[in-house]
């Protein structure tokens, strides 16, 4: 059976993918492989305990979308905004608490903008999220390998 393209097994289960990394540039180089193919409008969450890589694999991102420089967590400035091949937006929500401070920050401008979103602690904002974004899971497995998971949501 099928619904708009896609069969039920699809609905239930969505595609993922399960990567191990066994190295900061293993998992670096996996960013930078992903995005390369992101395009103007894709929303990238990322989710994951502290220290697990999102902020590296960001790193990544950016580069593959032609980011010249360095990448640093905005921790403290919750957005930073990138010129690559396009525009790029990430935001970091860890230091934001309910959703109201999350509609605050104005996240519907960076997810329908004119560019790319990244979002590390993108949990704190799956309510937001549009249909179609890439869910990227990030596991702790070892002191210098981690298990990342890539969902099409
Ligand atoms: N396989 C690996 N992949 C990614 N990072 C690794 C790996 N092995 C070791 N590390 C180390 O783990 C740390 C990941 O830090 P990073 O800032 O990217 O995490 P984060 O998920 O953004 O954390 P936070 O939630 O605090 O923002 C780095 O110090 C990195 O060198
Ligand atoms: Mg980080």
């Amino acid at each position: 059976m099928k619904v708009k393209g896609k069969k039920k097994s699809e609905i239930r289960n969505p595609k993922s993918e399960t990567f191990h990394t066994s190295s900061p540039e293993e998992t670096l180089e996996l960013g930078r492989k992903i995005g390369e193919g992101l395009k103007v409008g894709d929303v990238v969450a990322l989710t994951g305990e502290l220290g697990t890589g999102k902020t590296l694999f960001t790193q990544g991102l950016v580069q593959g979308l032609g980011v010249k420089g360095y990448v640093k967590s905005p921790s403290f400035t919750i957005v930073n905004k990138y010129e690559g091949s396009l525009p790029v937006y990430h935001l970091d929500l860890y230091r934001l608490g309910d959703v109201n401070e999350i509609y605050e920050l104005g996240i519907e401008e960076y997810l329908y903008g004119d560019g790319v979103c990244i979002i590390e602690w993108a949990e704190k904002a799956y309510s937001f999220l549009p249909h179609g974004y890439l869910l990227i899971k990030f596991f702790y497995t070892g002191e210098r390998t981690r298990k990342i998971e890539i969902t099409q949501r």
